[in-house]
């Protein structure tokens, strides 16, 4: 079997989508197009990847590189055509060459194989699909044997052309011995002034080359973007699929449409998701967990048994097992969360262990902090971690209770099973057993008499 390697054209500008950013680096679920290609063609394992780049080099270069992808330039976009000739020398005459295309995002490797197998070595293979609508794609036009004698762009066709319902993917694979002499004899003379690739097929038929195609019934996989329709279109689509995967492995999604998962996720059975969660990085949910409506979690782990409760943002961090949280709190970064903790509405953590069974039930801000188990802080508590310059830790120790209202100046420490009065402002630490305040006694003024409100008179009253 001659080797296979895979060239992905991804120059061109995408001036239909009207974006200074390149075409290819339009994400689909915050994954750049060229990203989902590369990771394609990868499961192949072609001996070599390369990349045709150009408009948008800055963006797409480092983005190839960084996954080990070679790189072609093509300076100028003269065509697909064009674009493959730039990368002969990188190819070997005894390769076949799998073409694919940086705008057509959502192939499955599956379906790649199924065309590279479908001819032998020499042939050129085809995936072609069947469109209702055909308008924007080259058209496969056959004899009245069901040969295909060539591709026609749409610009290019004519009446009876554009009737066709069979349109290329652009996704080919070529015999590269017979490649390099047959890119020789491309034109552009045609509609766009382009070099197609497309019109390889023409060459092909007349050089006596095998064609073979595969018909792709799966339109999502070959669908091309060239606006923002397409592109969100496909995004629903590709969503589509991840809600049907994670329903097949036991999570209940109340609507599958207003589900995103942006990144992988990990998931063990009757979870049960409300409506407008979105799942992003890498997400791991244990058995049980119930997430509420409108929750962004990103990079979590969060333990069998917990809820989340509406409308709560949670980011790198780990949950244990049987915790609660929310409606309204914000997980920050390097928050671990021990099994059966709480955090309540209107609460921000960063930075902090929470220890078993602790909790943090209303409008407080824990950062930088050692919680240990049993914990109980009231509403209102901050950990005042910054100083202006640097960030101190706050240590709170087992079965510690902490008034509302309370401030927690770090470096500081609460000793075990401490008490901490409501409104202290803690500078020093707060020995364990004892109970620490640091407001006056209440006292009463009689005789006192409350503000009262001054009448203003205006000018023309006076
Ligand atoms: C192309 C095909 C068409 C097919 C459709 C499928 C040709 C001539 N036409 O049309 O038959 O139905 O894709 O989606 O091939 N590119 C370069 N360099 C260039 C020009 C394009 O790298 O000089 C890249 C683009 O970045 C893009 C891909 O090639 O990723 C396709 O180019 P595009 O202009 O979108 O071609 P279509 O008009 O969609
Ligand atoms: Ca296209």
């Amino acid at each position: 079997m001659a080797t296979l390697s895979t060239l992905i054209l991804a120059a061109g500008k995408g001036t239909r989508m009207r974006s200074s950013q390149a075409k290819v680096m339009h994400p689909i679920a915050d994954k750049p197009m060229l990203q989902h290609v590369i990771e394609t063609a990868r499961e192949l394992t072609p001996i070599r990847l390369a990349v045709v780049s150009g408009q948008g080099a800055e963006q797409v270069v480092p983005l190839a590189e960084s996954l080990d992808a070679e790189i072609v330039m093509q300076t100028e976009q003269l065509g697909t055509g064009h674009a493959v000739m730039q990368a002969m020398t990188l190819i070997e005459a005894s390769d076949q060459l799998l073409v694919l295309y940086g705008d057509v995002p959502l192939t499955q490797a599956a379906t790649l194989q199924s065309l590279v197998d479908c001819g032998d070595a020499e042939s050129l293979r085809i995936l072609t699909f069947i469109l209702d609508d055909p308008t924007g794609y080259g058209r496969i036009v056959r004899n009245d044997a069901g040969d295909v004698t060539c591709i026609t762009e749409q610009k290019d066709a004519d009446v009876a052309t554009l009737a066709i319902n069979e349109v290329n993917s652009g996704i080919m694979v070529l015999p590269c011995g017979w490649l390099q002499s047959a890119l020789s004899k491309l034109s552009n003379q045609n509609a766009q002034g382009e070099y197609y690739l497309t019109d390889l097929v023409a060459l092909a038929v007349a050089e006596g080359v095998a064609i073979a195609t595969v018909c792709c019934a799966d339109d999502v996989q070959v669908a091309g973007v060239n606006n923002r329709q397409q592109l969100a279109n496909l995004e629903r689509e590709y969503q589509k699929r991840q809600a049907v995967a994670l329903m097949a492995q036991g999570v209940t999604l109340l609507d599958p449409m207003r589900f995103d998962v942006r990144g992988s996720v990990e998931v063990g059975e009757d979870i049960t998701i409300d409506v407008n969660v979105i799942l992003a990085g890498k997400v791991v949910i244990g058995d049980n967990v119930k997430i509420g409506a409108n929750c962004v979690i990103t990079d979590a782990v969060i333990g069998a048994g917990t809820e989340i409760l509406p409308n709560c943002v949670l980011e790198d961090c780990r949950i244990g097992a049987n915790t609660n949280i929310g409606p309204f709190a914000r997980i920050r970064p390097g928050t671990v969360l021990a099994n059966e903790a709480k955090i309540g509405n209107f609460v921000e953590t960063k930075n902090a262990n929470i220890g078993l069974g602790s909790k943090v039930n209303h409008l407080s801000y824990i950062g930088d902090t050692d919680m240990g188990a049993g914990v109980n802080i009231g509403a209102g508590t901050i950990t005042c971690n910054y100083d202006g310059a640097n960030k101190h830790r706050t240590t709170i120790g087992d079965n510690a209770f902490i008034g509302s209202d309370s401030q927690l100046i770090a470096p500081v420490t609460v000793g075990e099973g401490a008490t901490v009065a409501a409104g202290t402002t803690l500078r020093k630490d707060a020995p364990a057993d004892a109970l620490t305040l640091t407001k006056s006694d209440q006292r009463s003024l009689t005789g006192w008499k409350r503000p009262v409100k001054q009448v203003k008179m205006k000018q023309d009253q006076k």
